[in-house]
């Protein structure tokens, strides 16, 4: 159970956002950071600016994420960061709720699995769902309706992935607050920088952190 010396992050959704904020604070902190990006183009010059490898990754193609985790090598820990807010009613608009399904929770469930392997082997790992108190019951699964499912299924994937990971690597959920972002808006309470804060703790726990959380700014909030 030791953190390799140099551990690799994959940043999903990290061209932009709170996903890029992540990305730039964990190569701050010494970590090798790639950041998984639809756009290769755009995301090479993010990566470019912050110090980081960008490789191609669409979520909505799982066929795709074997050979992308390849390209990598191991992930020591996963930031399952990307999402997508569609403000469509659930009945009227089928597509939507798939997608949003798809990009943060199925994803996220197969990244999760296919970096599994090589956690398992080091019996260490951190893995970060970025979720949204939308997603909790406890505050109402407020929000469009399937970004709330979608943010749901992945707090209880979160919660229940605990009893099939080795002791050695982590999981924990997050609600980042409201954040400026083209997802949040201008008008937005908290900077990208403020947003990523307790993901980058989550990704840099140590041994005797916390596993099978949802937190917000530092502190645990209910499922
Ligand atoms: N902003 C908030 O107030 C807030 C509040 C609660 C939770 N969150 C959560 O925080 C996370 C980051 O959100 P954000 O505010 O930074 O949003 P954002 O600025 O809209 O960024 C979303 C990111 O997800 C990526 N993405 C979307 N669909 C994808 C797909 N199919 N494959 C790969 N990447 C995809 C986007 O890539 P492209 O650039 O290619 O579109 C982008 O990098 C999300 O999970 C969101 O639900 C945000």
């Amino acid at each position: 159970m030791t953190r390799p010396a140099t551990p690799t992050a994959l940043v999903t959704g990290g061209n932009r956002g709170i996903g890029r904020a992540i990305a730039a604070g964990l190569r701050t902190q010494g970590y090798r950071v790639v950041i998984g990006v639809r756009d290769l183009t755009e995301g090479q010059a993010v990566a470019g600016e912050i110090g980081v490898e960008a490789v191609h990754l669409d979520l909505q193609d799982p066929s795709t994420f074997d050979a992308v985790l390849a390209e990598i090598g191991g992930v020591d820990v996963l930031m399952n960061n990307a999402g997508v807010l569609i403000e469509t009613n659930m009945i009227d608009d089928p597509e939507g709720f798939h997608t949003s399904v798809d990009v943060m929770f199925r994803a996220p469930y197969e990244m999760i699995r296919l970096c599994a392997p090589h956690m398992r082997a080091q019996n260490w790992g951190r893995i970060v769902n970025v979720s949204s108190g939308w997603g909790s019951f406890d505050e109402g699964l407020g929000g469009p309706g399937a970004y709330g499912v979608a943010k749901a299924a992945l707090n209880a994937l979160t919660l229940a992935m605990v009893r099939d990971l080795p002791a050695g690597v982590k999981i924990n959920a997050m609600c980042p607050g409201w954040v400026r972002t083209r997802m949040g808006g201008a008008g937005a309470s908290l900077s990208p920088e403020e947003g990523a804060d307790t993901a980058i703790w989550l990704a840099t726990l140590p041994e005797d952190g916390p596993t099978g959380g949802f937190f917000r700014r530092r502190a645990p909030i209910a499922w």
